[in-house]
């Protein structure tokens, strides 16, 4: 079959890996995974393409929701998360997070992830779309930090994972329906390399960088999402892009974002002639669901012609910005932006991908022995858009449902001879990888992003046909294997934007505006 791997291969003359338990991906999904499969007495292995250190659950600003608050509940936190997908939840999969997100919250506390507190009671803050406050937070606005330096210490103590950076995935080895590991290139010795595995876990994270501006670290190339799509496995809801209200536009500054968690604590939108917007659009004004907040902001921009708007902290007390925002107050300076005086300037840019990877809610794939979590799944727990702070739940909750159906499958499934998998293309001389990149994320940008239109999307599938050669090009390196995942993962946001003739939660068409009854349904899409 055509580009059904990225480079030609023969797995008898690899040197190879045996694992009983393949993760790939080394955010707060994959670790956390990791460290409760080595709990029930499973030997994992978790590559990261890059360090742990550069994941997106890192990033995380804002915090982790749960219902621990002692006039929340989880019936609350699923009316929520609910209203906030837009009708395209998975009302099984939103109960289990939230009836299970408490769990694993307290989890992370007692191995020690260090959350802010108002005396001994947790410090909760609200966020868009929430009705109460639950979103927990740590060192103020360095939530994922924290999370993942509690969870790499505790894989470090109990000292059963083996964890191995600097290694790109290529693809996935899968025979008749079935995953017996993957092909990586260990970038510390630049060789490939056959991992074969009993059971494999995607947690591998999103695709933001598929667009010019995000929130994602340059590792967040939907890799997982295209090699397990060549494997055969099914991807779901992946016209579903959420672009972040609010991040940074400076010159010179990267896409840095400004979190939500900053309008929870009564931060206000305001358009560059210093008019406060938010509550024209919207019953609940800054803190409205985040694909009204961003339109909102796309909507003044065009209309005041200016690049961004301003997100005004001036009506808080400066002790308070500095002390629960030390992480944004000290990027913002290094740009020369006093943000307890003066107003940031803000933009939207993508930041998470609700679709991905389908499974169902024990992260099983339709793929066997191939299983998901965090960004790269889609059990649907998120519908049309994701409530702010639960992703990070989401990783939690989903990854550890996987592991006790990983132990069943690894014992039922029998010590056999590993099938044969090897590529022989004739490959194309390569040609320059680099261009195309920036061709795709203007394309994507501009055509699929968070105002799209018939003519926009054809564009882009326009661009994906034209670019559709380079599959016949031999990659020549892990850089040039993530643009072609990029077009792969590209092209099925389009394709699945361009076949939803209807507006619902982060795929908003200027030409079909309404949300339409006869569109509650999923899209699938299988190779
Ligand atoms: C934020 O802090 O605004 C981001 C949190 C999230 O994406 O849930």
């Amino acid at each position: 079959m055509e580009g059904r791997y990225l480079i030609n291969f023969d797995s008898r003359q690899l040197p190879y890996y045996e694992t009983e338990l393949l993760i790939i991906g080394g955010g707060i999904a994959g670790l956390y995974t990791a460290w409760k499969a080595a709990e029930i007495g499973l030997k994992p292995t978790v590559l990261t393409k890059g360090t742990i250190d550069d994941t997106n659950s890192g990033r995380a600003q804002g915090g982790i929701a749960a219902a621990l608050g002692e006039t929340d509940s989880p019936d609350l936190h699923y009316k929520d998360t609910i209203l906030a997908g837009a009708g395209l939840c998975d009302f099984n999969a939103v109960k289990i997070l939230v009836n299970e997100g408490p769990a694993r919250v307290k989890e992370l506390i007692n191995i020690g992830a260090n959350f802010d507190r108002c005396g001994k009671e947790l410090a909760m803050t609200q966020e868009g779309a929430h009705s109460k406050k639950r979103i927990l937070h740590a060192h103020g606005d360095a939530t994922g930090a924290e999370i993942m330096r509690a969870l790499a210490a505790q894989i470090k103590v109990q000292d059963k994972v083996e964890l191995l950076e600097q290694y790109f995935v290529i693809d996935l080895l899968v025979d008749d329906n079935i995953c017996y590991g993957a092909l990586a290139f260990d970038e510390n010795t630049g060789q490939c390399v056959v991992f074969w595995s009993k059971a494999v876990v995607l947690a591998s994270g999103g695709a933001g960088q598929l667009y010019q501006y995000t929130t994602n670290p340059e590792v967040a190339t939907g890799d997982g999402i295209a090699f397990a799509y060549r494997a055969g496995a099914e991807v779901m809801d992946m016209e579903f892009v959420q672009f972040h209200p609010t991040t940074l536009v400076l010159p010179e500054a990267p896409r840095f974002l400004i979190s939500e968690a900053v309008r929870g604590e009564g931060a206000q939108l305001r358009n560059s002639r210093g008019e406060r917007f938010m509550p024209r659009y919207h019953g609940m004004a800054e803190l409205a669901p985040r694909d009204v907040v961003s339109r909102a902001i796309l909507y003044e921009m065009a209309k005041t012609g200016e690049d961004c708007v301003y997100l005004d902290l001036t009506c808080l007390p400066r002790e308070t910005i500095k002390k629960r925002f030390p992480t944004i107050t000290a990027t913002c300076a290094r740009y020369g932006l006093d943000i307890t005086r003066e107003l940031i300037p803000v933009a939207p840019a993508a930041h998470y991908l609700m679709g991905g990877v389908k499974t169902n809610c024990h992260g099983e794939t339709s793929v066997y022995g191939l299983y998901a979590c965090g960004e790269t799944a889609c059990q649907g727990v998120h519908g049309a858009n994701r409530l702010a702070s639960n992703s990070l739940l989401d990783g939690l909750v989903f990854g550890n449902r996987i592991v006790d159906k990983v132990r069943n499958y690894i014992k039922l499934s029998a010590p056999e001879e590993h099938p044969h998998f090897s590529c022989q293309e004739l490959f194309e001389p390569a040609g320059s990888f680099t261009c195309i990149k920036k061709e795709l994320k203007h394309t994507m940008s501009e055509n699929v992003g968070p105002l799209r239109t018939t003519q926009r999307l054809t564009q882009a599938l326009a661009f994906f046909d034209k670019n559709s050669w380079l599959q016949k090009h031999r990659c020549r390196g892990p850089r040039e294997m993530e643009v072609r995942n990029m077009l792969e993962v590209g092209r099925l946001i389009a394709e699945a934007a361009m076949m939803r003739t209807e507006s619902r939660g982060g795929h908003f068409r200027l030409d079909f505006p309404e949300t339409m009854s006869r569109w509650q349904k999923h899209i699938i899409i299988r190779r």
